[in-house]
């Protein structure tokens, strides 16, 4: 199979700019990166796009309790989502907010269209309304009288409004399901929704608002704004440019490969999305799948219920392998699953400072110990039936993965690069290098062998736990462009010599003073958001004599990568045409190292050098700043690298 730069486009839903995010909003997100990172590993060219939805009543109300306009509300949530996403190491290519302007023009354009293909129609709306789900309910699918998805109180509330004709789309969808075994993952998920929603028969939805005022105005009738899911749900399309003349990422990457979500969502996806794209005779998305939900005390985790429990919080004490780890291994990708902390830093203790780490700190020991970190290089590396078992257990994995990501069964792939470590560990047991110091060539093979495992899981979790993959491959002095799924076999050529004991991967944790600290400080979820004033004072006027001391050039970002054990720093190598740079910035909370790389930037090349957490950094890109964010500038056309700019 072919898939060397073969496009891959993932989604995750985009998040409610309306409070702050909790754990369980991290679960799509963590999913889905880690599928986008093993495509990338397996050299798929893949797309992976998140983002933030900003309309909508609930947004407008937070707001207003906080005394600020919803444009400056949802510019602090923003700070605050891409930071978490960055902690925890989310590799998305694509971001789109809701108030986007080419998402805005997108959303106009579609719904323009469909009112004049008519099957966007006016019409009058009565129904029940719950406003913190955004969602109108039919009488019968209330819960006692509720919102069956959050249980709060619904709304009876009357206006005029648009429709979409969805029931003419009722045969066409479920013909599709049929003649699509692939479409929805599970078999459950289908049956559920044409139990639910196609029995009783489609109604047409309302899609659109009067009752208040922050969303995407309807074009030809400005007292309406476009009913926030509609508007939710085109960000899939305007990210890739549909209907703008810029549409080179929608030829290329729709239709999507998967669209990852929770439960909850996945009838807005499965009907209302396909009917859209229907009618804009657009084909659909691949796959939809829906994962279950972060439980706490038996109910959904949630900002609705209150008990949302802030990944900050655990991220900055914990780290982020011990979240991502938490979620992948324990959490709802096969059906809903709880949280509670104990269990937490008691799988933190087994399974990453027990079994992972020891088998990482023991193998490294003992290379310093007994050949003073120098191993030399076995022909066979197989000579009896433990190397042979260990063996079988390393050249199986990468398959597995590769199966169980493909069938999202995302605990299970993770649960294949443990049975490395697990099998590696008992290898530790069955050989007993400390035994063995009278057969220097055996223990030699039998150190050998433990790096191969090593090295298997750190290659690996590359697309699970990146943030100590690179510790483990940096450990064993595995080159960049070595870390590859390929490499995992015997004869790949790993070097073996200035090994040396590292930092332990993970520290064991006193489950009682933990469980305190949580306690006490659990960070929950609350409603704050203040934007950041910038105030610059003018500065004295200067000569052109002054301003041509300064030399800009073009530059090419060839390299973009973190810098560990710095939250904000990025480092790049920059092209600048008869050379290459090193340049460190503190752009990582508004960039991911993949949405840097292959870009043009402008460098003020002349700066001295500086040395910046052990990196020197020669040069510094130029950025654009707001109270809001900031953005790097970069020429408007395609320039060569190396560029003079004046
Ligand atoms: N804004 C809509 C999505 C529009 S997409 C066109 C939305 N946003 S959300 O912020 O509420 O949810 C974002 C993602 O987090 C969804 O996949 C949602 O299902 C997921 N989760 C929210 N709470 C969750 C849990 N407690 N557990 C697992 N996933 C959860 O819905």
């Amino acid at each position: 199979e072919v898939t060397m730069n073969k496009n891959f486009f993932i989604t995750t839903p985009i998040y409610y700019a309306s409070g702050d995010l909790h754990l369980g909003h991290c679960c799509t997100t963590v999913y889905a990166d880690v599928i986008a990172r093993f495509k990338r590993l397996e050299g798929y060219n893949v797309k992976f796009l998140t983002g933030a939805d900003e309309h909508g009543q609930k947004v407008e109300d937070n707001a207003k309790k906080l005394g600020i306009s919803p444009q400056e509300f949802v510019d602090s949530l923003d700070v605050k989502f891409k930071d978490i996403w960055n902690l925890l190491n989310i590799s998305y290519t694509d971001y789109i907010r809701t108030t986007d302007e080419k998402h805005v023009k997108t959303v106009q354009n579609i719904f323009t269209k469909l009112y004049e293909q008519g099957d966007i129609y006016k019409g009058e709306y009565e129904g029940l309304y719950c406003v913190p789900c955004e969602s109108f309910f039919t009488p019968s699918q209330l819960v006692d009288g509720k919102c069956p998805d959050c249980g709060r109180e619904v709304k009876t509330t009357k206006e005029e409004a648009y429709f979409f004709r969805l029931s003419k789309y009722q045969s066409r969808l479920i013909e599709y399901y049929n003649t699509h075994p692939d479409f929805i993952r599970l078999e459950s998920t289908k049956k559920e929704m044409i139990n639910s929603f196609f029995k009783t028969g489609l109604q047409d939805l309302c899609v659109s608002r009067s009752s208040f005022s922050w969303g995407v105005k309807v074009p030809f009738d400005e007292k309406h704004v476009v009913y926030v899911w509609v508007d939710a749900l085109i960000n899939y399309l305007s990210a890739l440019g549909y209907s703008t003349q810029n549409n080179q990422d929608f030829v290329n990457f729709w239709p999507a490969d998967l669209q990852l979500m929770a439960k909850e969502i996945v009838r807005f996806h499965v009907i209302v999305w396909p009917a859209l794209l229907m009618s804009l005779n657009i084909p659909l998305p691949k796959q939809i799948h829906a994962h279950g939900w972060l439980t706490m005390a038996g109910k959904k985790m949630g900002k609705s219920l209150g008990n949302g429990f802030n990944p900050y919080v655990l991220t900055k004490r914990y780290g982020v392998d011990a979240v991502r780890y938490f979620i992948l291994h324990d959490g709802p990708i096969m059906g809903d699953a709880p949280y509670d902390n104990e269990s937490f830093i008691k799988r933190i203790n087994s399974d990453l400072c027990n079994e992972l780490g020891n088998l990482q700190s023991r193998t490294l020991a003992m290379i310093e110990q007994y050949f003073n970190g120098n191993l030399t290089l076995e022909e066979n590396l197989i000579q009896n039936e433990f190397d042979k078992d260990l063996w079988q257990t390393i050249l199986n994995a990468p398959e597995s993965v590769k199966k169980y990501i493909n069938s999202i069964d995302l605990n299970l792939a993770i649960g294949e690069v443990w049975k490395i470590v697990r099998r590696a560990n008992k290898y530790i047991d069955e050989t007993t290098p400390w035994k063995l110091k009278e057969d220097q060539p055996r223990l030699n093979l039998v150190l050998t062998n433990l790096c191969y495992s090593l090295f298997a899981v750190g290659v690996l979790l590359q697309a699970f736990l990146p943030n100590v993959a690179d510790k483990i491959l940096n450990s064993l002095h595995v080159s960049l462009k070595d870390r590859k799924l390929e490499n995992i076999n015997s004869n790949f050529n790993l070097n073996l010599t200035n090994i040396s004991k590292t930092q332990n991967l993970f520290n064991r944790l006193d489950v009682k003073t933990e469980l305190e600290f949580l306690l006490t400080d659990k960070g929950e979820t609350k409603l704050e958001a203040k934007p950041k004033e910038v105030k610059e004072e003018p500065k004295p006027e200067i000569e052109f004599s002054d301003f041509s001391k300064i030399e800009l050039k073009v530059g090419k970002i060839i390299k973009s990568e973190k810098v560990e054990n710095a939250d904000k720093l990025l480092k790049f190598s920059v092209d600048l045409g008869n050379e290459v740079r090193t340049i460190v910035s503190g752009v990582a909370n508004y960039y991911t190292p993949e949405q840097m790389l292959n870009q043009s930037v402008v460098v003020v090349t002349n700066l001295k050098p500086k040395k910046i957490r052990g990196i020197e950094s020669h040069g510094m890109i130029i950025y654009a700043e707001s109270d809001k964010t900031i953005c790097f500038v970069t020429p408007s056309k395609d320039m060569p690298s190396g560029s003079g700019v004046y």
